[in-house]
């Protein structure tokens, strides 16, 4: 059985004392429960990169892993603004999100690009949560599939067969980031059968059972037991839900029935 993994997208929230106290309340609710919800499931926060040190400290004893939002390919160099993994590496980060649309969509981001981050993060043992997912015009067209085909193959160009099981692909459908418009399970499920197809025809049939695909757009605590249910919806990535602690800790609670 895949476990769930549950990954919090704080986007460009918080500054560092609203981050040590929604941790706090968040521990608060989760730290109790932890050993119940090891079993199956793994909880990510991902803050902006300058909270990571702030964050990695409300983190510590607790089962709570750290991700970042994004990071550079290069090791280093003349790249202003940006941040690289053996930065991130020494707080503790374990996960990194890339190709997150708003990457693509607002600042440039090319899937070239973003297969370089995805063999970056991979080298440096950092697990890469690569996003794809189809704009509202090309949903509207019946396009959806052959985009996320497209970013996939792309994003996951020249991954190995031993470095393709820590990779996780969220599915995040652009036209319900921040909507308030979720994908009903069965539109999930059917993009999140479709992914791990190819993956078995890339990489063989171990690789796509034990690849993780978790959905995001809109996960809320309302409508997160019926996507998870699904039996190819191993998890979600929760942008606005997760920036309330009670809100997210139901969000982790999720029933899988
Ligand atoms: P949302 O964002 O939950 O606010 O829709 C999800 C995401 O962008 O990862």
């Amino acid at each position: 059985m895949r476990s769930k993994l549950v990954a919090a997208n704080w986007k460009m929230n918080f500054t560092a004392n609203e981050a040590r106290a929604m941790l706090a309340a968040l521990r608060a609710e989760l730290d109790p429960e932890s050993s119940t919800l090891a079993k199956d499931r793994e909880v990510l926060i991902a803050p902006p990169a300058v909270l990571i040190p702030a964050v990695s400290q409300a983190l510590a004893g607790s089962s709570l892993l750290l991700g970042a939002q994004n990071m550079h390919f290069e090791d280093k160099g003349a790249f202003t603004g940006e941040i690289s993994a053996p930065m991130l590496k020494p707080f503790g980060v374990t996960h990194v999100i890339l190709g997150h649309s708003e990457r693509r969509h607002i600042f440039g981001e090319t899937d070239e690009a973003i297969n370089k981050k995805v063999l970056a993060a991979l080298r440096h043992r950092l697990v890469p949560i690569l996003c794809v997912g189809e704009t509202l015009m090309q949903h509207d067209a019946g396009n959806a599939l052959e985009v996320v085909v497209k970013q996939l193959e792309n994003g996951l160009d020249g991954v190995s067969s031993e470095d393709i099981e820590r990779v996780v692909v969220a599915y995040e459908p652009v036209w319900a980031i921040g909507t308030g418009k979720n994908a009903t399970p069965e539109q999930a499920g059917t993009i999140h059968g479709a992914v791990r197809e190819i993956i078995e025809q890339r990489w063989g049939r171990e690789a796509a059972v034990k690849a993780r695909i978790i959905y995001g757009g809109s996960v809320t605590p309302e409508n997160v037991d019926s996507l998870v249910s699904r039996p190819d919806i191993d998890g979600a990535l929760v942008g606005g839900a997760s920036l309330r602690a009670d809100s997210f800790a139901r969000i982790v609670r999720a029933r899988v029935g």
